[in-house]
């Protein structure tokens, strides 16, 4: 470590509450995940007792006892903590005996929301198996692709040899269901042109979303606006990402039968994870619509390929989302209730591309 400023910065960069605590356990030291979780500052904190930052801290107060005269590091899972100013947590705890600058004995505590470990354990899931599904139907839609073809083409043959208009019709329903099928694949296949990344300003796709699926639904179909104006440009393919919002706002306003409101929210997250990779900026985009909320029974399935709440949908839509935005390393997560979907899709605002 270069400097004290340094190792400061490190540990507020870190996701982990840190909190030391020393032999009569005061609060010594809280990074800045630690001030989050707890809702107080570190000036506020520090100084203070475990007794007054938790309202139960007995089971927490024994064990910076036990550790402050071993050498052992504790973990504690699933520990309840309430706090006076804030919510009451769930928390994975290390416990860790360590001594400071002056050499007295203190303890290094971390903590770690529950929730937090979850989302990534299901985020990790989600991208497993969309990875997977996508795998899986690209090639089956390549492999129903390539036979269309030659069927088509001896159809058409064979419409050239039959001289009888009845039987042309037959024909003419092979070609027909065959071109029908052949750009259901292209849809399932995605788009096949190689990314063309560039600076985006995520406001402007979210503007021109709108603006297309309100000359579709009309004037009852109310858009507002709640954006961050400090989000910076990604660097992303820009029809891509119009193709994957439209997907989802083109939904939002079928489930309202064009006459609701979608809110388009757009937030930066600092030190955020995305699955299990953690980035430093990540662009948070949230359409949100009012309607009825998604089938309890799709809930779960709504990214798969072909699943459907609509007797003309073909399934595809959010699908293609999630792989457009899985292209640029994002996520599309969504949760559902009467009254209230909320769409939300994460964008790493730096890093690498698929090329
Ligand atoms: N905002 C929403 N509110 C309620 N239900 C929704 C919403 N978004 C999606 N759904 C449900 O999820 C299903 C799947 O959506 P998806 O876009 O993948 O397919 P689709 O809209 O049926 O067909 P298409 O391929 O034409 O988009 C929808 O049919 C609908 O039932
Ligand atoms: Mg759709």
């Amino acid at each position: 470590m270069q400097s004290e400023a340094a190792a400061a910065w490190l540990l507020d960069s870190m996701g982990t509450a840190v909190l030391v605590f020393d032999a009569r356990l005061r609060l010594s030291y809280l990074n800045h995940a630690g001030e989050v979780l707890l809702a107080h500052s570190a000036r506020h904190a520090c100084g203070r007792s475990v007794h007054e930052l938790v309202t139960n801290a007995e089971v927490l107060a024994s064990q910076l006892v036990d550790t402050l005269g071993s050498e052992q590091v504790v973990a504690h899972r699933g520990c309840l903590l309430e706090l006076p100013d804030a919510p009451d947590l769930r928390v994975n705890c290390n416990f860790t005996p360590v001594t400071d600058e002056h050499g007295e004995a203190c303890v290094l505590v971390e903590l770690r929301k529950i929730d937090y470990q979850l989302r990534i354990e299901q985020e990790e899931h989600l991208i497993t198996q969309q990875q997977a599904t996508h795998e899986l139907v690209r090639g089956l839609a390549h492999e129903i692709k390539n036979p269309l073809g030659g069927l088509r083409g001896a159809a058409q043959l064979l419409e050239r040899e039959i001289k009888d208009d009845a039987l042309r019709e037959y024909t003419q329903i092979i070609i027909g269901e065959a071109d029908r099928l052949s750009a259901l694949m292209d849809s399932m296949l995605g788009p096949n042109k190689l990314p063309n990344i560039q600076a985006v300003n995520i406001h402007e796709v979210l503007e021109r979303v709108s603006e297309l699926v309100k000359a579709e639904a009309g004037e009852q179909l109310q858009f507002h606006q709640d954006y961050d104006p400090s989000l910076p440009d990604i660097q992303a393919d820009p029809d891509l990402l119009v193709q994957a919002v439209l997907n989802i706002v083109r939904n939002a306003a079928q489930a309202l039968g064009n006459a609701g409101d979608i809110t388009l929210r757009t937030r930066i997250q600092r030190n955020f994870n995305i699955g299990a990779s953690r980035h430093r900026l990540v662009a948070r985009i949230q359409i949100i619509d009012n309607g009825p909320g998604i089938d309890e029974a799709l809930r779960k399935q709504v990214f798969y390929p072909m699943i459907t709440g609509c007797s003309e949908g073909t399934g595809l839509g959010l699908s293609i989302a999630q792989a457009l935005i899985s292209r640029h390393q994002g996520l599309v997560e969504c949760t559902s209730e009467p009254g209230e979907t909320v769409f939300t899709i994460l964008l790493p605002l730096e890093g690498k591309h698929e090329s």
